[in-house]
């Protein structure tokens, strides 16, 4: 008989909106079946995190999912800040002493308001959707077990379309990228709005949108080197909809258990998404172009 090893997941953003309902559903889908499972709340805020991870476990008290009433989830905080270096390190310690990692979902990620759109705006959205997420994924990426998943939060507004220059388009959609070129893009994006040269050059006026973009291009990149490892790694970005949380503010017509609901599907389905090409863009739980 094989060892009863713990699974492990963790979630960036976690101690509110989308990112808490995908650990309160990790919980409550995961088949009582399965070996134990460990999540990482993860949150930049200690008292935002410990405070998310109390109100989490009261809300799934009695329903004997958790470890201490003999159910097979166990959840814990840890504290992760994107843009701060340390704490991705001290996260990768802590992995490193559980022996790996088998889910790792990058939800984590800040929007400017609309119309809001300068070299600061572009410098710090990418800072943490986009160099902070790819930090992360170069630290953590390694330590995920063979048949472990990496699934990307993203958009709609992030797909190539919103690039008006068909060279951008064509780059950032290229089958072998490399995460070098992809960095040399997203500092051409930051280099074009300095330059005052941003349109003209095909970029939106929405460093949110390019963010996301190249979270998308990111996806693929992971997704080829999953697959050239041969770990049966599934990787997968997608977006979980228009939802009623700070970010998408309070007229979307989702509430977070439905954001969720694609995260938690490219997470744990065991049948239709390791049947699908790897890298792909999901909404609905449906493959879409991006
Ligand atoms: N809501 C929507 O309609 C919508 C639509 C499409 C895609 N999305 C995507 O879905 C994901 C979750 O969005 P949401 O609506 O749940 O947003 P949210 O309610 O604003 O939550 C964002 C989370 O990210 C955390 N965060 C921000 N900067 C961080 C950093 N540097 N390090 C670590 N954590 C950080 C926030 O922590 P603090 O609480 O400390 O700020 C918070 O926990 C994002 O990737 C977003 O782009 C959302």
């Amino acid at each position: 008989m094989e060892p009863c090893v713990t699974k492990i997941a963790l979630v960036t953003g976690a101690n509110k909106g989308i990112g808490y309902a995908i650990v309160r559903n990790l919980a409550l889908r995961y088949s009582s079946d399965n070996p134990p499972l460990t999540i990482f709340l993860t949150a930049r805020d200690p008292n935002r995190g410990q405070e998310s991870l109390r109100k989490i476990k009261q809300e799934l008290k009695s329903k004997q999912i958790l470890k201490d009433e003999n159910g097979n989830v166990d959840i814990k905080f840890l504290r992760m800040d994107l843009i701060d270096e340390q704490s991705i390190k001290d996260v990768k310690q802590i992995l490193e002493n559980e022996n790996g990692l088998d889910i790792l979902i990058n939800n984590a990620a800040i929007a400017s308001g609309i119309g809001e759109f300068d070299i600061n705006v572009v410098r710090s959205t990418l800072a943490t959707n986009f160099y902070g997420t790819l930090n992360l994924c170069n630290q953590l990426y390694p330590l995920i077990r063979p048949n472990g998943r990496l699934i990307n939060i993203s958009s709609s507004v992030g797909m190539l379309k919103i690039l008006s220059s068909p060279e951008l388009q064509k780059e950032f959609s290229r089958e072998d990228l490399d995460i070098d070129e992809l960095i040399g893009l997203m500092k051409k994006f930051e280099n074009d709005v300095e330059n005052n040269q941003w349109i003209k050059e095909g970029w939106p006026s929405k460093a949110y949108s390019v963010s996301k973009v190249g979270l998308n291009a990111m996806t693929k990149i992971f997704a080829r080197r999953a697959d050239s490892e041969g770990k049966n790694i599934l990787v997968h970005a997608c977006c979980p909809g228009w939802v009623a949380t700070d970010m998408g503010g309070p007229n979307a017509p989702r509430n977070i258990d439905q954001g969720a609901e694609t995260p938690i599907y490219l997470a744990l389905d065991e049948n239709v998404v390791p049947e699908t090409k790897n890298g792909e863009f999901w909404r609905n739980k449906q493959v879409v172009p991006w």
